[in-house]
């Protein structure tokens, strides 16, 4: 069997490359359009970062896992495609805001048409709207010159930062198809690849719709758990309650469970804003405006987390920052990753700017081209091709990006913790007290210092849902 997956990012990449490891009797080809992506994935330097994913691609290169720009080569030969392109959110016109853009998606599928010459199974595996896949379906056989396209729904639940281990072990895998004897000849044949390391009875098959919306809701669901939980934050700090001791409460409750119940100061990434927003886009259309309202509201609880944050800074500065110095630790959307897509530091540091703050920022795994694209970049603009992405953006001078958190925090005012890295946890805290600006200032928007600590060597601490320091108490409210 042949595999082709259109689309080298954080999914096509990584998904791939275990699928090679796992099914040593497969050829997989990697393909995309971004010859820079493609040289790297044929690099040392890999073009993402993902704890394990080096030694997997590796193991795999140039045996039965390929990088290739040929892409209509590799998708003519193949039996199987997977698509994992771009789908960004619609800045213009019908569904502005709201609906998938699924240029990149209709131009694969497209190609599809174009280069093939035997029957295909072609495999939906980056999100996209309910649906999708009967537009897809309509453009392959309305263009298929009596070839057979099966389309199929497999959306990929990995996250970033443990996706080889996610996708070593997924919790399920689903797969969804026609329910004709074509669509079931094409589901098992799916399940077959997969069936190579992941035990039967966590192969879920379902119709089409299911598998499509099922993406949707899993991630709004998780989202809607950290809305839930900041929303909470934010009562915390008014009554003296503490979040971390109300969410392990909580989540002791096995109804209920632990997981994506850590307060933050937002949550960010690729998809669960996106994908709540088609999801939001989708109940519009369908007449359901209550529905629509319902998961809205996840989205308004995030950005009230991360404006909330940066209105308790500035209001316990003095109300100014002024031409202050912050030192921003962590930039990625979450630890273990350098992804920045949607990350809640974005929104953070627009609002620090916007007071005329200055910031050194610092990031284990972000370049200063990276931040710098970020800081600059309208919203929804990051999720198409890199390659039609501004090559040098036009710097922010009030930012400085440095290769070390010590760095970062020599003479700043305040420090915000963006992004919860482990090195963050141990620090020399007395250290960074010393070289910076008094009073000083520590926001912690990942709950990962130990607040009593630093407090003890002289920090003002602000750390999110936790009772107030005294010096914010006697702050005027937050807006
Ligand atoms: C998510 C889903 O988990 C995954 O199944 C799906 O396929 C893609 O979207 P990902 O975006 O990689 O994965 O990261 P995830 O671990 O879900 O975290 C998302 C955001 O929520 C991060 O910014 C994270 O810091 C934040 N978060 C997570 C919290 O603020 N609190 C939590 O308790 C958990
Ligand atoms: P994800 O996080 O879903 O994997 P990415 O943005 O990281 O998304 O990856 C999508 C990839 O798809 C990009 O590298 C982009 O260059 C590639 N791509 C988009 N359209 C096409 C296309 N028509 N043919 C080949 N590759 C494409």
């Amino acid at each position: 069997m042949k595999i082709c997956c259109i689309g080298a990012g954080y999914v096509g990449g990584p998904t791939m490359a275990v699928i090679a490891l796992k099914c040593p009797d497969i050829q997989v080809a990697v393909v995309d359009i971004s010859a820079s992506r493609i040289n790297a994935w044929n690099s040392d330097q890999l073009p993402i970062y993902e704890p394990g994913l080096d030694e997997v691609v590796k193991q795999c290169r140039e045996k039965n896992l390929f990088f290739s720009t040929d892409v209509e080569k590799h998708v003519s030969e193949a039996d199987v495609v997977f698509v994992s392109v771009n789908t960004p959110t619609k800045t213009q016109g019908l569904g502005a805001g709201k609906a998938a853009d699924l240029t990149y998606w209709e131009s694969a599928a497209r190609m599809i048409a174009d280069v093939s010459k035997s029957d295909k199974i072609v495999v939906e595996k980056s999100t996209v709207p309910v649906k999708t896949a009967e537009a897809i379906e309509k453009i392959l056989t309305h263009n298929s010159k009596g070839i057979n396209f099966q389309i199929l729904s497999n959306p990929e639940f990995l996250a970033e930062g443990t996706a080889i281990q996610d996708l070593f072990a997924p919790d399920r895998v689903l797969i969804g198809g026609r329910e004709t004897p074509g669509g079931k000849k094409a589901i098992e044949t799916l399940k077959s690849v997969y069936a190579h390391w992941v035990p039967e009875e966590r192969i879920i098959c379902t119709n089409l719709w299911s598998a499509e919306l099922s993406k949707l809701a899993a991630n709004a669901f998780l989202a809607q758990r950290i809305s839930s939980v900041n929303a909470m934050s934010a009562l915390c700090e008014a009554t003296g309650a503490d979040v971390s001791q109300v969410s392990h409460a909580v989540g002791k409750d096995t109804r209920i469970g632990p997981k994506f119940l850590n307060a933050s100061v937002g949550f960010g990434g690729s998809c669960f804003q996106k994908d709540i927003l088609n999801l939001v886009y989708i109940c519009e259309c369908n007449g359901l405006p209550e529905v629509a309202n319902y998961w809205k509201q996840v989205i308004k609880v995030n950005d009230y987390q991360k404006s909330r944050f940066v209105n308790r800074i500035v209001s316990s500065m003095f109300n100014t920052v002024s031409g202050k110095k912050f030192a921003v630790l962590g930039f990625a959307f979450k630890k273990d990753t350098g992804d920045t897509r949607e990350t809640p530091a974005i929104d953070v540091c627009k609002g620090l700017l916007g007071d005329k703050a200055r910031l050194s920022i610092y990031d284990p795994q972000v370049s200063e081209d990276q931040i710098q694209r970020d800081l600059t970049m309208k919203k929804f603009d990051w999720d198409h091709p890199i390659h039609l992405q501004p090559l040098s953006p036009t710097a922010v001078k009030q930012v400085s990006v440095v290769w070390d958190a010590y760095e970062a925090t020599k003479d700043a005012h305040g420090v915000c913790i963006l992004t919860e890295w482990d090195e963050f946890k141990n620090l020399d805290y007395k250290r960074i007290y010393d070289n910076m600006q008094k009073p000083a200032f520590l926001f912690d928007g990942r709950n990962v210092v130990d607040v009593q600590k630093l407090r003890q060597i002289g920090f003002i601490v602000y750390s999110i849902g936790k009772p107030l320091d005294s010096w914010l108490k006697d702050m005027p409210a937050v807006a």
